[in-house]
C-alpha cells in the first residue's frame, strides 16, 4: 500500500535530479484581509485538497494564480511563501493576473468554454475569440513562471487540469529536459462534443506534447483517443494506450484520484470533531432526527436542485417522514461572475425556500443550507452527523465529496447515494447508485437508505472503505510518477 513515506522515496530515489513542479490555476492555499487581519484558507476545490498531501509528501515548488486580495502581502520577492502555514513543507510561487487576464482566461475560456464543453450537462458552452487570445497569454504567463524556476536544467512538472491545456507546449519547446505529466481532473467528452470547439487543434496539440496525459477513468482516456485521431494525423495505439503525433508518444492513462485515507480517518475520530458534533447540533437546533448531508461547491453540474426535488418527491410520497429527516446542504457559491452561476445561486435559494414553506412544522423544516466556507473541522463533524450522504452530479470526473465521507466513516456507518455519472461510482459499487435525474428513483433511493439495516450498511460501508484505503491519493500520484519513469526516463 503506497503511503506519504513511500511516495516521498519514490521521488527522491528516482526523481533525484529532477526538480519537481506542480502548475494549477487555483492554489492550495488563499490569503485574504478579515478586517486588518490576514488569514489563510483553503478554497473549496477537489484538485487542491487531492495534490496538497502529495506536494507535502514530495516537497518542491506548487505554482498557481495568486487570487487572494493579501496574497501579494504574504510573498517574499519571489512571489514564493512556505505552505502549509503550521507545517511548512514546500513552496508556493504565485503567478499575478490583471482583471482582464483573470477575466478572460478563468471566467472566459477556461469556464464558460472548457468546462461546460467537457461536462455533458447541457450548458452551452460559449467561444470567444478575445478570451482564447488572453488564454494562450496566460498560458504563456504560467510558462514563463515555470522556466524561471528550470532554466535549462532538468525538471519534472505535473501539470493540473483544463486552464493550462497549452503549458506543456510552451515548456517541451523551451527546454527538451522538462519531462511533463498531465492530469485532466474534469470528463473528456466524446470526439463529437469536444469537436465543435473552434480550437481543439491547437489544445490537443498541446496536451500531445505532454509524456503522459491522465484521467480519471478509461472511458475519458478513450474519449481523448477517439477525439485526438478525428482531429489530428495521428497513430494512436490502443494496444500501448499511446498517441504518436509529430515525432512524439504520449502515453495516454486511466488514474482514478483519491485522499488521504488515513488522514481522514484518523482526524475523524479527534476529540475536537466530537465536540464538533455536539456544537453543530445545538446550533442547528437538531435532536434525534435522520440528517442526510451534502457538501459541494455550488455548480451546475453537481445536481444540486435535481437532489432538493428528490427529497421534496421523497417527504410527499411518505409524509410519515415529515419531522423526521433533514437534509443539511453546506457548500459556497463559486465562479459568481458567471450568469450560469448566478442563476444556479437564485433557483437554489428559491427551491429550498419553497420546499421549507412547504413542509415546515413548528421549528422543524427539511432542509438547512449551510452557505459558508466552513472550516474542516465542521465539514468532518457533518460527514461524521450525517445517516446518508448524497452526491448527485450530473456529470463529474471523480467527486472527492463522495471518497471523504467513506473515508471519514471509522464507525463503518452511515450509506452514500451516488449519481452513476460520477468517475466515483465506478470503485464505490457499494454506494447505492441512482440517476439524479430520475427525481423518483431517487426518492425512493433516499428512502432506501433510510430504512437500511445496520448490517448492510455496515457490510457496504467496509467495502468502500477498503477501496478507499487501498487507491489512496499516494497511490495516485506514485502511479503517475511511476508511469512517467517507464514511458520517458526508461528507468
Ligand atoms: C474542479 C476543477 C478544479 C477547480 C475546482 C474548483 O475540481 O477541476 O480545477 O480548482 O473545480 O473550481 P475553481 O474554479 O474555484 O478553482
Amino acid at each position: 500500500m503506497w503511503t506519504k513515506d513511500s511516495l516521498c522515496e519514490l521521488v527522491r530515489e528516482k526523481l533525484g535530479d529532477y526538480k519537481f513542479i506542480a502548475v494549477s490555476n487555483r492554489e492550495p492555499y488563499v490569503h485574504t484581509y478579515s478586517g486588518h487581519q490576514v488569514i489563510c484558507r483553503r478554497p473549496p476545490s477537489g484538485l487542491t485538497a487531492a495534490l496538497d498531501p502529495v506536494m507535502q509528501a514530495c516537497g518542491g515548488i506548487w505554482i498557481a494564480h495568486g487570487s487572494g486580495d493579501a496574497d501579494r502581502r504574504t510573498v517574499d520577492r519571489n512571489n514564493k511563501v512556505s505552505v502549509p502555514p503550521e507545517k511548512p513543507s514546500y513552496s508556493l510561487k504565485r503567478i499575478w493576473l490583471n482583471k482582464e487576464e483573470e477575466d478572460g482566461y478563468y471566467n472566459g475560456f477556461s469556464n464558460k468554454a472548457l468546462w461546460p464543453l467537457c461536462h455533458i450537462v447541457y450548458t452551452r458552452p460559449a467561444f470567444d475569440e478575445p478570451d482564447w487570445n488572453t488564454y494562450k497569454k496566460v498560458n504563456n504567463i504560467f510558462a514563463e513562471s515555470v522556466l524561471e524556476e528550470v532554466g535549462t536544467g532538468k525538471a519534472f512538472v505535473f501539470v493540473q487540469d483544463y486552464h493550462l491545456a497549452l503549458l506543456p507546449k510552451l515548456l517541451k519547446e523551451a527546454n527538451s529536459n522538462i519531462i511533463t505529466a498531465h492530469f485532466w481532473h474534469i470528463p473528456w467528452p466524446n470526439e463529437e462534443a469536444f469537436r465543435i470547439c473552434p480550437w481543439q487543434n491547437e489544445i490537443l496539440e498541446g496536451l500531445l506534447s505532454n509524456d503522459v496525459m491522465g484521467f480519471h477513468i478509461r472511458y475519458h482516456c478513450n474519449n481523448f483517443m477517439e477525439t485526438v485521431g478525428q482531429a489530428l494525423e495521428a497513430r494512436v495505439d490502443y494496444e500501448r494506450y499511446e498517441v504518436s503525433y509529430g515525432g512524439k508518444r504520449t502515453a495516454v492513462r486511466p488514474f482514478p484520484i483519491s485522499v488521504d485515507f488515513e488522514e481522514l480517518d484518523r482526524e475523524a475520530q479527534g476529540a475536537e470533531v466530537t465536540a464538533e458534533v455536539d456544537r453543530l447540533k445545538n446550533c442547528l437546533g437538531l435532536d434525534d432526527e435522520v440528517i442526510g448531508m451534502g457538501i459541494d461547491r455550488f455548480d451546475y453540474t453537481k445536481g444540486i436542485p435535481d437532489r432538493f426535488k428528490a427529497i421534496d418527491g421523497f417527504l410527499a410520497k411518505y409524509p410519515e417522514y415529515q419531522g423526521k429527516v433533514i437534509f443539511i446542504q453546506a457548500g459556497v457559491a463559486s465562479r459568481v461572475l458567471i450568469q450560469e452561476y448566478q442563476s444556479l445561486n437564485k433557483e437554489i435559494d428559491s427551491l429550498v425556500e419553497k420546499i421549507n414553506w412547504k413542509y415546515a412544522k413548528g421549528r422543524w423544516k427539511p432542509i438547512i443550507c449551510l452557505r459558508e466556507n466552513l472550516p474542516q473541522v465542521s465539514l468532518m463533524a457533518l460527514r461524521r452527523m450525517a445517516d446518508f450522504c448524497v452526491v448527485s452530479s450530473l456529470h463529474d470526473g471523480m467527486n472527492l465529496v463522495a471518497k471523504e465521507y467513506v473515508a471519514s466513516r471509522f464507525d463503518e456507518g452511515g450509506v452514500l447515494i451516488l449519481s452513476p455519472f460520477t468517475g466515483a461510482s465506478r470503485e464505490l459499487t457499494e454506494a447505492l447508485l441512482v440517476n439524479p435525474y430520475a427525481t423518483d428513483q431517487f426518492a425512493e433511493a433516499i428512502k432506501k437508505a433510510i430504512e437500511m439495516p445496520e448490517a448492510e450498511k455496515q457490510k457496504r460501508m467496509k467495502k468502500m472503505r477498503e477501496v478507499v484505503r487501498e487507491n489512496n491519493i499516494y497511490k495516485w500520484a506514485a502511479d503517475i510518477i511511476s508511469e512517467l519513469l517507464k514511458f520517458e526516463v526508461g528507468v
